[in-house]
């Protein structure tokens, strides 16, 4: 099963082709460069780039495969969740792809896909014996937990209620001046200091805090630590480099100490934790989580470095193992920007 994947959720404009759900046979990802003076990705940026670029992305994807056209069984993209406006570019492209050459059209839940880029790591077990499994998403926009206990099973069962992860490190790094995107930044520069605990506020689950049924010890919230980390800068500016990178160190300590807490709750009777999305980069997280999975026996699944930003290999993996919906019901469907919650 050859399947050639389409994302283009966010500011990433990708294209891959995947062999029977793990075998990457090319996989093209273009980052936009505009959003950084933003310090943020701006829509309406993100989809005027994904239309100039993604045809191009699309042939060199399939010319780096060394295949041809008619050797393509599928066509797969990301239909949700993500932004509206970068959603449309791709999902009517690959629409419009699958009409022109006749083949089927799967439509990819983006969060499912970023749980099975551990599977591209040439190390993985087989994804189809891998449970049961708890996964971690965590990134710029998603910070989730879901538990899987069978194939074709996924719950959500914790999240944040406001910020996500990645967005609270690039927050941070945006008021201090750091640069756009903050966590590979924060990540290199909190490495040069040993972090101290408790500096920054664990983000509290109140009685009335809206967690949509969730259990709240398994949800996060870290709105709050932005507005800590401003009140820190403006009673005590940082005044050297070395103060700034001690500041950062605390701050991402607190918000990797968060995710590792909620994981360590949330595990059961796991045999395996996969951990996907561009936070899963973090060094920090990586450590922790490595320490808390061999305590438990619990064995951690990362992905390669490549495939834990968005990227369209995990799409055509996710389809190459039959999950999402496929044509022809998959024509009828629009795009879905929340389409986050398995329940
Ligand atoms: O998965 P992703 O590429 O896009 C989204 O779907 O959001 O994740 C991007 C996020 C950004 O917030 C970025 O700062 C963060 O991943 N990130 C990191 C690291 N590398 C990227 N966060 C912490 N440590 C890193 N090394
Ligand atoms: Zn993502």
């Amino acid at each position: 099963m050859i399947v050639l994947g389409i994302e283009t959720s966010c500011d990433e404009t990708s294209a891959a082709i995947v062999r029977d759900g793990r075998e990457v046979l090319s996989c093209v990802v273009h980052t936009q460069p505009q959003h950084r003076p933003f310090g943020g990705v701006v829509p309406e940026i993100a989809s005027r780039c994904h239309i100039r670029l993604l045809p191009d992305i699309v042939e060199r994807a399939v010319q780096e495969s060394g295949l041809a056209w008619n050797q393509i069984d599928e066509i797969a993209a990301t239909r949700g969740p993500g932004l509206a406006s970068s959603l449309l570019v791709g999902w009517s492209f690959a629409k419009g792809l699958a009409l022109q050459t006749g083949k089927p059209l799967r439509a990819i839940n983006h969060m499912e896909a970023h749980l099975h880029s551990v599977f591209l790591h040439p190390d993985a077990p087989d994804p189809t014996t891998a449970y049961p499994r708890l996964g971690l998403a965590v990134s710029g926009g998603h910070t989730s937990l879901y538990r899987m206990p069978a194939p074709g099973k996924i719950t959500l069962i914790g999240r944040t209620v406001d910020d996500a992860a990645g967005e609270a490190l690039d927050k941070a790094a945006k008021l201090l001046g750091l640069g756009y995107p903050g966590g590979p930044i924060i990540d290199k520069l909190a490495k040069t200091k040993t972090p101290h605990q408790g500096v920054f506020p664990e983000g509290r689950i109140g009685e009335h805090t809206e967690t949509g049924g969730l259990r709240p010890d398994l949800c996060l919230s870290f709105s709050g630590l932005k507005t800590a980390l401003l009140r820190v800068v403006q009673a005590n500016p940082p005044k050297s480099d070395d103060e700034i990178a001690q500041l950062v160190s605390d701050y991402q300590e607190a918000v990797v100490g968060a995710i590792v807490r909620r994981v360590e709750k949330a595990l059961r009777n796991e045999k395996y934790l996969a951990v996907g999305g561009g936070v899963s980069l973090n060094s920090r997280l990586r450590a922790l989580l490595a320490q808390s999975c061999a305590k438990r026996g619990v064995q951690l699944l990362l992905a390669l470095p490549k495939h834990c930003g968005d990227n369209a290999a995990m799409i055509a993996g996710l389809a190459g193992m039959g999950s999402g919906i496929l044509s022809p019901a998959s024509f009828d469907l629009d795009i879905d920007p929340s389409w986050a919650d398995f329940r």
